[in-house]
């Protein structure tokens, strides 16, 4: 895979992952100071899911470095409705941009765009599939929480169609980091994450009750249910509201565990969590921009 592209969190290494983590904190300790490094540059954004986060920190992180975006804008007002094929698009925004973000609900639509285009490329997210860009933020909030190694962590939800937690477990492999995963049996990890986690060492500790682990936790992982990628509504219904936490539960929590999700919630975590020194997401959230102009920073040098 070319070293411009970021299509999935099993092309880091640990070397490559403290590289955009120590650059990110450069840029976090200083947003401003970077204003004028990629002016000119242009991001090409192809989002054909829905999204905040992701999306405005890219054209935060873009903006703070220089540049500018030129956006698709929804899947409704493109070209797309018309019938252009994902392929035709990308190609056709890439002679507009620098660099090209691309969330997608089908899984390899990175992995496919990749082969039609030549600036560098990022996944944003690709169905069930990946989302690297949130595992360089998640890491980068677990090093400044909790620390990288010696990491007890639990990553509970829907751990089927949770791209965030694929690329997460992946990436955690590089470290010195104890897995937990929790969640009820319909949702457990796909057979082929599990295999490439077993493959590169990691030992996989599946558990449907949290009350097992809780206590042993640095840093509890909370997922949203992907409603939207079950196959029938029902299946949804019969666990919707089953995994999520309040300040009862996290009562046998250590004192210094650290909560996090990627976000959007639902109904995952009680809003009375928010004002506890546990909470950790918003902040989570917000290194979502340090962390984009870090990589944005090495694409489009890599790329020039
Ligand atoms: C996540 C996603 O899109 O996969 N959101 C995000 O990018 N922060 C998680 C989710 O939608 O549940």
């Amino acid at each position: 895979m070319r070293n411009d592209q970021l299509i999935t969190a099993k092309q880091l290494s640990r070397g490559d992952i403290e590289d955009v983590l120590d650059r990110a904190a450069e840029f976090d300790a200083d947003p401003s100071a970077f204003r004028d490094r990629h002016a000119d540059a242009i991001l090409g954004l192809l989002f054909f899911e829905p999204s905040t986060r992701t999306k405005m920190s890219f054209e935060t992180a873009i903006k703070r470095i220089g540049g500018d975006t030129v956006d698709m804008g929804t899947v409704e007002s493109s070209s797309v409705k018309k019938g252009e094929s994902l392929a035709d698009t990308a190609r056709v925004i890439e002679g507009y941009a620098d660099a090209l973000v691309l969330r997608h609900p089908s899984q390899g639509a990175a992995k496919m765009v990749g082969e039609f285009v030549d600036v560098p490329l990022l996944n944003a997210g690709d169905g069930a599939g990946h989302h690297p860009t949130q595992t360089l933020l998640d890491l980068y909030t677990i090093r400044e929480n909790a620390g990288l190694d010696d990491l007890t962590i639990g990553i509970m939800g829907d751990l089927k169609y949770g791209r965030t937690v694929h690329s997460l477990a992946h990436a955690l492999t590089n470290f010195d980091a104890d897995q937990h995963f929790v969640s009820p049996e319909s949702l457990q990890l796909p057979r082929s994450v599990r295999y490439d986690l077993h493959e590169s060492g990691a030992m996989v500790r599946e558990h449907t009750e949290l009350d097992d682990i809780l206590p042993s936790l640095d840093v509890l992982y909370v997922t949203r249910i992907q409603r939207e990628r079950f196959p029938d509504e029902n299946e949804y219904q019969e666990i919707a509201g089953e995994y999520g936490i309040d300040l009862e539960t996290l009562e046998p929590a250590k004192d210094d565990l650290t909560v996090m999700h990627p976000l959007p919630r639902v109904d995952e975590i009680a809003p009375e969590v928010d004002d506890t020194d546990y909470a950790t997401y918003f902040e989570q959230a917000h290194n979502g921009v340090p962390v984009r102009m870090a990589l944005l920073d090495q694409m489009l040098e890599d790329g020039q």
